[in-house]
């Protein structure tokens, strides 16, 4: 299974209509009937299932609450308590806690009473600027008449001391079960480590000694919690948590002990069973010394246990005994008698017997579950469905077919699980994805449950408000037919004759369809209506028409698509060829000859001269940042490849847009910030310019403009904020990245030094010189029509030349299983696994190429257990013809410990490709066929192509 980069982008400006063509091929591949076999539940189809964005721009959003009148509540790490109304859309906040939020954990929890709509109270966990970072604390607050937060009202329950300003284990997953029990998570205060934290250098062990919390039983931290709050702010102690009231050294609230990182929490409302995932840590292979590798965990729990951390992982596989006298190693720790002797320890020295987890799994491909993937993880939970949840007015309950099951999800790994069970939740039966990777629009899911409405709701985390909650929804009944109106003939001369043609419209359920075709002239009187599936029409006069297409099904769904055709013009031909140089790619000094020609219906052509040179445009661009096909065919679709598109700040364009700069800052006027142009001025000669820049943005401040501050831009990387200031710098300028040239001729290419570093191909395959694309495109507008005015077309061609290094999730390609890659930010591995897959490029241009060299190491960070494998390079397709040799990648050598860089990932696998001429769809085929399905094979960084 392979979550192409490109896919995923494409994915996240899916709006609705473009869904619907989407959920048009998903019905082509699983429109089967549905089975009338009742005994045997069937699985919905994707197709019944619809992602909608609800609320977009947040700041670091975490959980998520509902009440029965239809509200949405959630937290943000910042101290932002809000909630949206479903059926308004209206988002309201409704209020912000004084706390701590650089040097403690911030807000990270809220849990509605269980009468909130009564009660009016809610249950929040957050470092209150009271306690100056050294505690987190659970407190009870009321909403007052106007629905805002009451601050005043705080009743503070627990108080638990926090140690680690920058840990990023905190927990703060909160949940009911029937009887009034409280449950909250509560992460162990550390930093993150490889194997067991138990060494530790400071003094009493803070943010490193794991034993001191998580294996401690009289310490909160590392816990789950279950306590019932009384109506007067205290609270009691449940009967069964792990320690009897009043055992020494012991916490009565402790009903879980020895996790590391919990997170969301969920009771199954039939079993009363907790449910949670659980992050663990982050070595990637066993180590003789240590212990086992790390593993991320579901767990669910029947009754009050310790979950091992930090002496056990997974399964309940041991670390090795540590030994603080003398810092060495022993025996393995054992589950049933394990013990905490750290001289951080509090409480008791025998613990109680260790529980494994539900599922275990770990960076690599795990072998019991490899529908889990590979590579980063970070376990957080979700919700078990239970149709009894839901009032019988719930509109969008999810099928029988759920029932039971438990939905679960990964931060990083960009999937949402379903696990089925055994009926003592002692063993995992099935786990199958819910919805396609590209049905998902969800990245950085961080909290997902169900709305009482029967709604499957996320919320995704995301820094500099890239936050979102979003919701997926079920439909059980009558399905939306697809429309979709095509025709060979778009624009020619009068009389115009079209075949219309609505073959590829479908409908998911099967229905009849009624198809209706409404023709208009745009600024004219013709209209007609047509009712065949597939009319023609004669277009007698010029002009432009509008052509729609209503496509109804049997229970009166419509869906619309539409058509642009102009009669008495014909689009003009324009062809823009290389006769000598390189199609693929760019290389300094590279020579390109090429030629235009322009074909018109009306106007002639260049050879006979009724078409002018001059009149034909001709241009070459430079994109220091690079550009690919998709990207120009997108702009191609939009109608923006004219002659005067700036390339080279389209890319930071989009991103200014997408930050948000544009609330403060426009090009010519002051804002609340200064213009672009204002800011360019006072820089532009300025040699360091740059570097001032990317500090103003990356870090924001006052005082050099006025008094009012920049925010900080912490989710713009330092390649990107170049391409802003670049943008910025030369807002002043010409358009001076659009070279003229003539309709034939020769062009050099340059290779231009590199400025600043970053992105994932840079820094494992560097390169002396900046990875950008050169752009040369022939446009040619047309005379239009002598009939009518305003019918011009324009014609154009163009092709890219790109750096001579690829990344392999650039690819065109990619084979279905032996591929793992989360393209998550900052995972670092296109990692080939199990027996191999391949990749392959479309239409590369061997000409002047002499050699292929590809960056493949076997060792590098958690994933140096790297087996190796042989690469081949093939033309056409994964079998195809062989060229060069194959070249062997041996496996990673034992005993050795990341993290790998530069030289010592290894030298990469080159190829002589000296004899191959002419243009081909290549494959980069990587095998091991005597590997196992969960091993990891090489890592694979760029594709470079040299002369
Ligand atoms: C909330 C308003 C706001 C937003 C959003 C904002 N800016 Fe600013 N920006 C300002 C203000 C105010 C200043 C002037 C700060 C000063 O006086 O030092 C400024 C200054 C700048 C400067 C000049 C810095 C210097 O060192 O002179 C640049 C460049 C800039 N912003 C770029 C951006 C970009 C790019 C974005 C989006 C990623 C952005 N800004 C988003 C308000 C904003």
């Amino acid at each position: 299974m392979i979550i192409s980069l490109k896919k995923t982008i494409v994915i996240f400006f899916v709006k609705e209509n473009f869904q619907i063509t989407f959920l048009f091929f998903l019905g082509l591949l699983f429109g089967c009937k549905e089975n009338t076999n009742q005994k045997e539940l069937q699985r919905p189809e994707d197709s019944r299932f619809i992602q909608k964005v609800l609320v977009e721009g947040l700041e670091e959003p975490l959980q998520i609450e509902f009440d029965q009148k239809g509200y949405v509540y959630w937290i943000e790490r910042v101290g932002n308590v809000k909630r949206f109304n479903e059926k308004t859309g209206v988002v309201e906040l409704l209020g912000t806690l004084d706390l701590t939020k650089e040097t403690a954990p911030g807000l990270i929890g809220i849990l509605l009473d269980r009468d909130f709509e009564k009660s009016r109270q809610t249950y929040l966990f957050y470092s209150a600027a009271a306690d100056n970072g050294n505690a987190l604390r659970l407190s009870r607050f009321e909403l007052d008449r106007e629905d805002k937060l009451d601050k005043a009202s705080e009743k503070i329950i627990l108080t638990i001391p926090w140690e680690q300003p920058d840990g990023q284990h905190f927990g703060g997953g909160m949940t009911w079960d029937n009887e009034g029990n409280l449950y909250l998570s509560v992460g162990a205060d550390s930093h993150p480590t490889q194997y067991a934290p138990l060494p530790f250098e400071n003094e009493g062990g803070r943010g490193e000694d794991e034993a001191r919390t998580a294996g401690n039983t009289h310490d909160l931290r590392g816990t789950i919690i279950r306590i019932k709050p009384n109506n007067d702010g205290t609270y009691s102690i449940p009967e069964g948590n792990l320690f009897a009231q009043n055992t020494p050294k012991t916490l009565p609230e402790i009903y879980i002990m020895g996790n590391r990182n919990p997170w969301r929490l969920s009771i199954d409302s039939k079993t009363q069973f907790l449910h949670w995932g659980e992050v663990g840590p982050d070595a990637g292979m066993d180590s003789e010394e240590f212990g086992p590798m790390g593993y991320d965990e579901f767990n669910v729990a029947k009754g009050p246990g310790n979950y091992g951390w930090p002496y056990f992982i997974g399964y309940n596989r041991a670390y090795n005994s540590y030994d603080y006298k003398t810092g060495g190693y022993g025996e393995p720790y054992k589950p049933d008698s394990s013990y905490n002797d750290s001289p951080n320890n509090t409480g008791l020295q025998i613990l109680p017997t260790a529980q494994p987890a539900l599922i275990a799994y770990p960076y690599q491909v795990s072998e019991e579950w490899p529908i889990l993937g590979s590579a980063a993880r970070s376990a957080v939970g979700g919700p078990v469905f239970r149709k009894q949840d839901f009032s019988t007015n719930a509109e969008r309950v999810f099928p029988d077919y759920y029932e039971g099951k438990w939905f679960i999800t990964d931060y990083v790994r960009n999937w949402i699980m379903v696990v089925s069970m055994d009926e003592q939740r002692e063993k995992v039966i099935s786990i199958e994805r819910f919805l396609s990777a590209n049905m998902l629009a969800h990245s950085q899911p961080l909290d997902m449950d169900f709305s009482p409405n029967g709604d499957l709701y996320l919320v995704e985390y995301g820094i500099g408000g890239q936050g979102k909650i979003s919701r997926i929804e079920y439909n059980k009944g009558n399905r939306a037919p697809i429309a979709q109106a095509s025709s060979y003939v778009l624009n020619g001369k009068t009389p115009l004759e079209l075949m219309l043609s609505s073959k590829r419209s479908m409908d998911p359920d099967g229905d009849q369809l009624i198809y209706n075709w409404e023709v208009k002239e745009v600024e004219g009187n013709f209209s007609q209506s047509l009712s065949a599936e597939n009319p023609s029409l004669v277009l007698k006069n010029a002009g432009r028409y509008f052509i729609g297409l209503a496509v109804t099904d049997s229970h009166g769904l419509t869906s619309m698509d539409s058509l642009l055709v102009i009669a008495g013009n014909t689009r003009p031909i324009v062809k823009l060829k290389v006769l000598e140089g390189n199609q693929s790619f760019y290389f300094p000094d590279g020579l390109i000859k090429y030629e235009v020609s322009v074909e018109d219906g009306e106007d002639g052509n260049l050879i006979d001269g009724n078409i002018r040179k001059e009149e034909v445009s001709v241009t070459a661009q430079y994109i220091p940042s690079g550009m690919d096909y998709p990207q120009l065919e997108a702009l191609d679709r939009q109608g923006n490849l004219n002659p005067d598109i700036k390339l080279k700040h389209l890319n930071a364009k989009g991103l200014i847009q997408k930050s948000n700069c544009l609330s403060c800052h426009l090009e010519d006027k002051k804002l609340v910030g200064p213009s672009f142009r204002d800011i360019a001025e006072r820089y532009q000669k300025n040699p360091k310019a740059m570097d001032l820049l990317s500090k103003g943005i990356m870090e924001g401040g006052s005082g050099k403009w006025g008094d009012i501050t920049m925010p900080p831009q912490p989710m713009l990387n330092s390649q990107e904020v170049s391409q802003i200031i670049d943008y910025i710098l030369e807002i002043n300028l010409a358009n001076s990245s659009n070279v003229k040239l003539g309709t034939s001729g020769e062009y050099i290419t340059k290779g231009f030094p590199k400025r600043t570093s970053g992105g994932r191909l840079d820094s494992y395959f560097q390169t002396p010189l900046e990875m950008g694309s050169y752009v040369f495109m022939a446009n040619y507008l047309d005379k239009g029509s002598k009939e009518k005015d305003g019918l011009n077309l324009m014609g154009k061609d163009y092709f890219l030349l790109r750096f001579p290094v690829l990344a392999p999730e650039d690819a065109d390609y990619f084979s279905e299983e032996g591929i793992s890659f989360t393209p998550s930010t900052n995972d670092p591995g296109f990692i080939f696994t199990g027996k191999g897959g391949y990749i392959g490029f479309k239409e590369i241009d061997f000409t002047g190429i002499n050699q292929v060299k590809i960056g493949a190491p076997n060792r590098f960070w958690h994933w140096s257990h790297f087996v190796g494998a042989s690469i081949e390079i093939r033309l056409s397709s994964p079998e195809g013809e062989l060229i060069g040799k194959p070249f062997t990648v041996p496996p990673a050598p034992k005993g050795e410990k990341g993290p790998f860089f530069g030289e010592a990932m290894g030298r990469p696998a080159v190829f002589d490709v000296s004899k191959t001429q002419g243009i081909h769809d290549i494959y980069i085929v990587v095998k091991n066929l005597q590997a196992k399905e969960s091993d990891a094979l090489l890592m694979m960084t760029g594709i470079e192509f040299l002369k």
